[in-house]
């Protein structure tokens, strides 16, 4: 087997900041933990002794769920708790929640938030390992590894692989941490969508930008479909939903034209019948729920990875970052 990199970084903030190596590491220890089957009732003990809490300022069910059973199957003890449950509903600081939770003897702090740069914050202010679930429009680097993990499960391999990322652009950190991933790792990506949710500067990050599904969806390896994310929308996107599913859902009818082994992504939730009718989302093509199990196997690869980073730092008398 390969020598494994080795990593050294106790936070993951976003896949912008890691090295082709270090998202190499990930995936295959990621892949070592899937193929062990580790399941409820067993652990690798990777994180005996550490405490992980779930800090998830935003709504999630596949993040929270999937971190709280990665940290368990790692050996830790966890604690979940959201915004409506916390103090900072009556004006606590996030560092100073962060404070009170490194006190009380948390080790790696999994953070969602709203705003963009929140887990950054926090890093520079706790000696908590701190893993990003989802800052803002930022960046959602566990999303993106377990993308990357289950198209490479898929197709062996990501270097020259066709990607449309196919939607809410703007809005959507997924596409951002897919974006760095994927190019790093050799891959070449399309963001198709609207004008209003798409625009040319993507192609500064490395992106290929289309507006025409229609014109393109013959080209690719892998669609990810992502969500409208209304709850981030300040103005109509487009005229309804029924002009939008028009324009860019991946029907029936659009998936015969692409490649008869191209493989359709969701990072979920779906909203059926706009980006995916039900008919494709349960559909023989789709890797929706290889996505979620792989990402119980990611959370453990990363929660492993940045807690031994976290001990190395400790041991030689680590300050806040
Ligand atoms: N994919 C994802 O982040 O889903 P949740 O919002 O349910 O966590």
């Amino acid at each position: 087997m390969a020598q494994r990199h080795e990593w050294k970084l106790m936070h993951l903030i976003g896949l912008e900041y890691l090295s082709a190596e270090e998202i190499t590491c990930v995936l295959d220890l990621a892949d070592e933990f899937r193929e062990g089957a580790v399941r409820a009732g067993s652990s690798t003990g990777t994180l005996r002794d550490r405490a992980v809490l779930n800090l998830f300022m935003e709504p999630s069910t596949r993040t929270s769920t999937s971190f709280a059973i990665a940290a368990r199957r790692c050996g830790a003890e966890v604690i979940t708790f959201s915004k409506a449950a916390s103090s900072t509903s009556k004006g606590e600081t996030l560092v100073d929640t962060a404070r009170n939770i490194e006190a009380m003897g948390a080790d790696v702090i999994v953070m969602r938030h709203s705003a963009a740069g929140s887990a950054r914050m926090l890093a520079k202010n706790t000696s908590c390992a701190v893993i990003n679930a989802g800052d803002g429009r930022h960046e959602h680097p566990t999303q993106g590894l377990l993308d990357l993990m289950t198209i490479r499960r898929a197709r062996g391999a990501l270097e020259g692989l066709k990607v449309a990322i196919v939607g809410d652009i703007a809005n959507s950190r997924v596409a951002r941490s897919n974006l760095w991933g994927l190019t790093k790792l050799g891959a070449d990506v399309t963001f198709v969508g609207p004008p209003t949710m798409l625009d040319a500067a993507f192609e500064k990050l490395g992106a290929h930008v289309e507006h025409d599904l229609d014109s393109c969806i013959g080209e690719f390896d892998v669609i990810n479909m992502l969500r409208i994310q209304l709850e981030r929308h300040r103005d109509a996107a487009f005229p309804s939903l029924r002009e939008y599913a028009r324009r860019y859902a991946l029907t029936e009818e659009r998936i015969l034209k692409t490649r008869p082994d191209c493989v359709v992504m969701h990072p979920g939730p779906i909203n059926r019948d706009v980006e995916l009718p039900s008919v494709v989302a349960d559909g023989p093509r789709n890797l929706i729920l290889p996505q979620v199990s792989n990402g119980v196997a990611v959370r453990m690869a990363v929660l492993t990875l940045v807690s031994q980073a976290r001990d190395a730092h400790m041991a030689k008398g680590g300050e806040v970052a």
